[in-house]
């Protein structure tokens, strides 16, 4: 099976190399891709994700059996829909059901019809005055979430309980054309739930949590990610199943009424509060870094589980099967960021083909003889275990063979859920 993966991050590494392990894959390509894929994986750098007919044409080219579409920007753009007009399988939904996630006021009305719970939302249109803004901020609080309802790939995100932070955050989203929306706060912890969904068909992989949060002790701005483990301890039997019954499938199948069935990877961000779990967003892709972790822990072959999918037989595939013990990625980000990061460090001790020792590329690019540092969260490495403990200490001994001047990583993902410091209320 040749397959085309698009996208350029730590996910779409994780992606490639589970993929490489499966024995029907006998090609990879990538496009655009990043200089830490290349042991593994045919690089297409000039190719725009975004736009249909080039992915067509790059896909047809390579007689690709499959194409993986990892961001959420070319599923909006339509690229998978220009694939299945070409009749090219591909994983990933249409334009109108991506927009579970393009669209933060759509995902509020399918869960508004499929009675799932979620937060309380108020949206602002671009124009919208200051008067008005402050008008909504009245509605909530003392935590204010306020979203820009274009696409920020989980990075338009501001939780504060500073009033002042939040209009700003509002009022920079409405001045760069985007609409906001104003949500109340979601207590409880976090979990991320993917789940394979096609049309009707559902099914879970195992729940991540993501630190969204740039400093220990979840501090500081939001980011992309700064590290994730899976699956979760605190987390009781059945609660997986709960979350499918009560949120995932009924979203499926409000979608699939509407016409506009799901068909890919439906990430649910849930919060679980006293009241049981909550949706705080969708996103119609995998989820960065929680994927590097969750693909970790698959041992069913990944090419033929999405090809499944994008061949409708997802209802017919065995259930999965999860190797035993625990996987933590932890992300190493480059100085400045979330704010501004610095491009351009060399990076040492994470060369191209050390996806065997954990590591998985996404801001780096080749500069000579050398591989330096491009983008703001520039790789993750991720480690396996008996228990968290054991995955906690194999990365971060990695980690330490890493080195990119100014770079810094969260020294605390999985340590709540180790200390026993995590739960939810039964
Ligand atoms: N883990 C956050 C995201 O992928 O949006």
């Amino acid at each position: 099976m040749q397959i085309l993966v698009l996208g350029n991050g730590s996910r779409e590494h994780a992606l490639l190399y589970s993929l490489s392990k499966d024995s029907q894959v006998s090609g990879l390509h990538v496009a655009p891709g990043n200089d830490g894929m290349t042991a593994i994986a045919q690089l297409h750098p000039d190719i725009d994700i975004n736009d249909g007919p080039q992915v067509v044409d790059l896909a047809t080219s390579l007689g690709a059996d499959l194409v993986v579409i990892g961001p959420e920007a070319p599923l909006v753009a339509g690229v998978a829909d220009a694939l299945r007009d070409a009749h090219i399988p591909v994983f990933g939904p249409s334009a109108q059901a991506a927009q579970i996630e393009g669209s933060k006021a759509f995902a509020k009305d399918v869960m508004k019809a499929a009675h799932v719970c979620t937060a309380q939302a108020e949206s602002l249109q671009p124009g919208a005055s200051t008067d008005q803004v402050d008008a909504v901020l009245n509605d909530f609080g003392p935590t204010f979430v306020v979203k820009d309802d274009g696409l920020a790939g989980g990075k338009g995100v501001v939780v504060t309980q500073d009033r002042d932070e939040a209009r700003d955050h509002a009022v920079a989203v409405l001045e760069s054309g985007h609409p906001v929306l104003v949500e109340s706060f979601l207590d409880g912890p976090e979990i991320s739930l993917f789940c394979l969904v096609d049309g009707d068909t559902v099914v879970p992989l195992l729940p991540a949590q993501d630190h969204k949060r740039v400093g220990e002790g979840d501090t500081g701005p939001n980011t992309g990610g700064m590290g994730a483990y899976a699956p979760l301890p605190w987390l009781p039997d059945g609660a997986v199943d709960q979350i499918v019954d009560e949120i995932v499938q009924p979203v499926a199948s409000e979608m699939a009424k509407r016409g506009c069935p799901f068909n890919g990877l439906l990430y649910a961000g849930l919060a679980w509060g006293n009241e049981g779990p909550a949706v705080v967003e969708f996103n119609c892709r995998f989820g960065d870094p929680e994927t590097q972790a969750v693909l970790e822990l698959l041992d069913t072959p990944l090419a033929g589980v999405l090809n499944s999918v994008a061949t409708g037989h997802l209802a017919d595939v065995p259930p999965l099967a999860w190797k035993d013990g625990y996987a933590v990625t932890v992300v190493l980000a480059a100085q400045g960021y979330p704010a501004g990061p610095r491009k351009g460090d060399p990076i040492s001790g994470a060369e191209p083909g050390t996806e065997d020792d954990g590591v998985r590329h996404a801001g780096v690019a080749r500069l000579g003889d050398r591989l330096v540092s491009s983008g703001g969260r520039v790789l993750s490495v991720v480690g396996v275990g008996k228990d968290l403990d054991e995955a906690r200490a194999k990365v971060y001994r990695r980690m330490e063979g890493i080195s990119l001047p100014g770079g810094h990583y969260r020294r605390d993902i999985a340590q709540k859920a180790v200390e026993g410091r995590i739960g939810i209320a039964n």
